[in-house]
């Protein structure tokens, strides 16, 4: 369908940049801090850092958020550390950690900069984890009392709160991010205990949201991504049906509408891998409302059918890279998308596809929470980062905003993936996607020193004309 004429960026449109507390922070045992499933982790994918410095953000945050206002957000997403608040994620406070948090959003609203607060992005606090985890239901309570806490303590200058990042993700490839040992086929009954017993922990949240703070809202933020079939066989559009059900919408379909979708409840049934429901678990689900969805969105799927006897390679891959799964589905690779250098295809169309699917699914506003590029950057000889693959990227994703605008979707809100670089989940430093350049290497921690990218000033360009440069025509992917 050609759209001659695209709508602008609505006035208010919240340009933003994301990034997570354990992948930038660093001070990983500072001031009270108690270690979370990510510093417990005994092994890192080889050549790549741990998360004890990342880069750096808790020591450099006048400096950072200056960068920020510079740069022009409007918000910025960033988590709180369970493990800086409540060192062993249900015992005493800790005020160091407390305060932290305090200082990083006075810093934000000093500038104009909104808080977009994650409550737990991967980080569950070690001491939980010990005790279960997700799979104890004293977990929920722990994730109860946090969210009291923030809202108490923050609740009066933050108005966006995101419950949980990827819940989907942790069940789907936990093991690649580092936040469960859990793996394979035979690990899946415990890993949807442990799904539900999240989806009643956010519900939780966002009813405390609510009752304890008058103006602000709530939402959920997972990874969501378009399924294409492989081909026009009727059978390969119901798996892809299938895998958007299980996928995507299992975790939509508990934030906002409070139940599990038929076919995903059924294909846990079938497998045996259907949770235990406590009394008044799907009561409290359906009273929880979010007020908003967030997403993430890198990349599409492409699946395929799968004979019922047939062996796959199962093993999780990753966020975006998933084989596929015994008797459910085959992961086929997509021969009309570009790749990054790190294999996740490249999909701005499957942008546009999702916020159409998820706006006329549940018709509640959007934001984008998290998309961007993974590349190995350079610094070069005249001390700059030229960028220009990101801002193409970038580009071709955000003009497809506007025509999902043009659709009639309510999207309020892009914060792309990442303010700053940070170490990314399982593929080191070296992966980078920040706006602006932190100088250390996997190996060598280096100066931290902080530099702007092209790509930084292109933002800041967007921002402050609410819109793309003219000059690039994305749709037609080349640059005038
Ligand atoms: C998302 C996560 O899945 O993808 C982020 O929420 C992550 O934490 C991002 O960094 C990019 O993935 P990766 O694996 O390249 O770091």
């Amino acid at each position: 369908m050609h759209i001659s004429q695209l709508p602008p960026f609505p006035e208010n449109f919240l340009w933003g940049a994301s990034t997570s507390a354990y992948q930038t922070e660093g001070a990983w045992n500072e001031d009270g801090k108690g270690p979370s499933v990510i510093d417990a982790r005994e092994s890192y994918p080889e050549g790549t850092c741990d998360y004890t410095v990342a880069t750096d953000t808790y020591h450099h945050v006048e400096e950072d958020v200056a960068l920020f206002a510079e740069l022009g957000l409007k918000t910025y997403r960033f988590s709180i550390a369970w493990t800086r608040i409540i060192p062993d994620g249900d015992g005493a406070e800790n005020p160091a950690g407390i305060a932290f948090y305090h200082r990083l959003i006075d810093e934000l609203n000093k500038y104009g900069i909104e808080p977009l607060v994650t409550m737990y992005h991967f980080d569950l606090p070690a001491a939980l984890d010990q005790k279960g985890g997700w799979g104890n239901r004293a977990t929920v309570d722990a994730f109860e009392r946090f969210a009291k806490i923030l809202f108490r303590e923050y609740g009066s200058k933050v108005k966006r709160w995101l419950t949980i990042n990827e819940q989907n993700m942790m069940i789907l490839h936990g093991d690649a991010l580092g936040t469960t040992k859990l793996r394979g086929l035979a690990a899946k009954k415990d890993l949807y205990q442990q799904n539900h017993n999240m989806f009643v922990a956010q519900a939780k949240a966002m009813i405390a949201c609510h009752e304890m703070l008058d103006d602000a809202l709530i939402g959920p933020a997972p990874n969501i991504a378009p399924v294409y079939p492989a081909t026009e066989s009727p059978e390969d559009v119901v798996t892809a049906d299938n895998w958007w059900a299980i996928r995507n919408w299992l975790y939509l379909d508990l934030a906002v509408r409070g139940e599990y979708n038929g076919i995903a409840w059924a294909y846990l049934k079938e497998r045996g891998w259907e949770p235990t429901i406590e009394d008044g678990d799907m009561d409290l689900m359906k009273a929880a409302q979010p007020d908003f969805i967030a997403f993430n969105y890198y990349n599409s799927q492409t699946v395929a059918a799968i004979a019922e006897d047939e062996d796959i390679n199962d093993g999780s891959g990753d966020q975006q890279i998933a084989w596929g799964e015994k008797g459910l589905y085959k992961a086929v690779k997509n021969s009309h998308l570009e790749m990054t250098s790190f294999g996740w295809g490249i999909d701005p169309h499957g942008f546009r596809t999702v916020m159409r699917q998820i706006w006329f699914r549940y018709q509640l506003p959007m934001i984008l929470t998290e998309n961007g590029l993974g590349e190995f950057d350079t610094l070069t000889d005249d001390g700059r980062v030229h960028d220009d693959y990101r801002i193409e990227y970038l580009s071709k994703h955000i003009e497809q905003i506007q025509y999902a605008l043009a659709d009639g979707v309510q999207m309020f809100g892009y914060c792309p993936w990442s303010a700053i670089d940070l170490v990314s989940t399982h593929q080191g430093v070296a992966k980078r996607y920040g706006f602006i350049y932190v100088d250390r290497t996997d190996t060598d921690l280096k100066s931290l020193a902080r530099i702007k990218k092209d790509s930084f000033f292109w933002y800041q360009q967007v921002i402050a004309n609410n819109a793309l440069p003219e000059s690039v025509s994305v749709e037609a992917g080349t640059k005038a």
